[in-house]
């Protein structure tokens, strides 16, 4: 019995190292594996049978099939061993370096007029001044008659529009894509009772001739104040303090008077040219200062046409565009680039 025992073992383990030697691939090496080492395999079957035999018996073959046991685990392990570095080398002539780095996948970045929006939002916040959005196709009514430029008015020619046909329904005329943000001024005043503070970044559309400083899309940012007793000190000294947060604290400003329909007093305001700081250079076109928003005290009629008393509530609002700012913060030539999709221009602003 105990004999008979013996020269199972042997046979198998006879049979199990030639097996192992005829491996060649990891793929096999696992199969041999499961054959011979595994839980269901040949080696566990030998010791299950050994519940029948007497203690000595089961003493001597337990011993010898544990021993077996190590000694082809062993020799799987070495095999394992010697054949990863074999197809590592193999790998190798192929041109396939299994040592070398992975290679990173492209990174994204945000663009750089959403890194000027943010850090823009970010200046008002401070201030009290909420972010809102609105909708980029506008009725003619918000995008003009409320802001106070009635149909046929020569002001409308400050904006050169993009009208949009709705040639099956006629009612859902005049349609246009918004020439400014400014119309959310009118949509949030409609819904909400003052205090108001709001800044409203946003695409505008122009139907314009694209050069270095314009594009028929771009971006702007609109800004909007209503409350009891707001003047004009009120907009400068807020428009003053953005100016400083994003160009630095010791930039100066400049308020001179300006039209926009929608706003009376109306202004422009400039900084001093932190390229020079007043001296006159080519970023100032030698003047010492640079325009970057209009603004003004909101047009009573404008107030009136949403419901609100002019004689109660009064405010400031502004409008920018914000390429230009990152133009000018940023030493940008050309707004062009902005939305010509070339990432050598776009990768400068990753880091930030
Ligand atoms: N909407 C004006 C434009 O597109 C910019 C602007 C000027 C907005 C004065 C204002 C403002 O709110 O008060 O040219």
């Amino acid at each position: 019995m105990t004999n008979n025992n013996q020269n199972t073992l042997e046979k198998l383990k006879e049979e199990a190292r030639s097996a192992l030697a005829e491996c060649e691939s990891l793929a096999s090496l696992e199969e041999w594996r499961i054959n011979y080492l595994g839980r269901r395999g040949a080696i566990s079957t030998v010791m299950g049978s050994l519940g029948g035999l007497d203690q000595d018996s089961r003493r001597t073959l337990g011993k010898a099939s544990n021993d077996l046991k190590i000694l082809l685990q062993d020799e799987y392990d070495d095999k394992v061993q010697e054949v990863s570095v074999s197809q590592n080398a193999e790998n190798q002539v192929t041109g396939i370096d299994v040592t070398l780095p992975g290679r990173n996948p492209p990174q994204g970045s945000f663009h750089p007029t959403t890194l000027i929006v943010r850090e823009i939002a970010a200046a008002f916040a401070p201030m009290g001044f909420r972010v809102v959005e609105g909708p980029e196709v506008e009725l003619d009514t918000y995008n003009f008659q409320k802001l106070n430029i009635p149909a046929d008015h020569p002001a409308r020619d400050m904006w050169n529009s993009l009208w949009v046909d709705y040639p099956n329904d006629p009612d859902l005329r005049p349609f246009l894509l918004r020439t400014h943000t400014s119309p959310m001024q009118i949509r949030v005043m409609e819904q909400e009772t003052p205090p108001i503070r709001v800044i409203v970044p946003g695409k505008a559309f122009r139907y314009e001739a694209t050069d270095a400083t314009h594009e028929w899309q771009f971006t702007q940012i609109e800004g909007l104040a209503i409350d009891k007793g707001i003047g004009f000190a009120d907009l400068k000294g807020t428009l003053d303090a953005f100016a400083k947060s994003i160009f630095g604290e010791t930039r100066k400003t400049r308020f001179r008077c300006d039209f926009f329909p929608f706003v009376e007093p109306g202004a422009e305001m400039s900084i001093d040219c932190f390229k020079c700081d007043g001296e006159g250079c080519r970023v100032c076109s030698h003047t010492g200062w640079i325009e970057i928003l209009g603004a003004g005290m909101v047009h009573p009629e404008v107030l009136r046409g949403v419901g609100y008393d002019p004689n109660i509530y009064s405010g400031f609002a502004f409008g920018m565009g914000a390429e230009r700012i990152a133009m000018l913060r940023q030493g940008i030539d050309d707004i062009r680039h902005f939305y010509a999709n070339d990432l050598r221009f776009l990768k400068q602003f990753s880091q930030q």
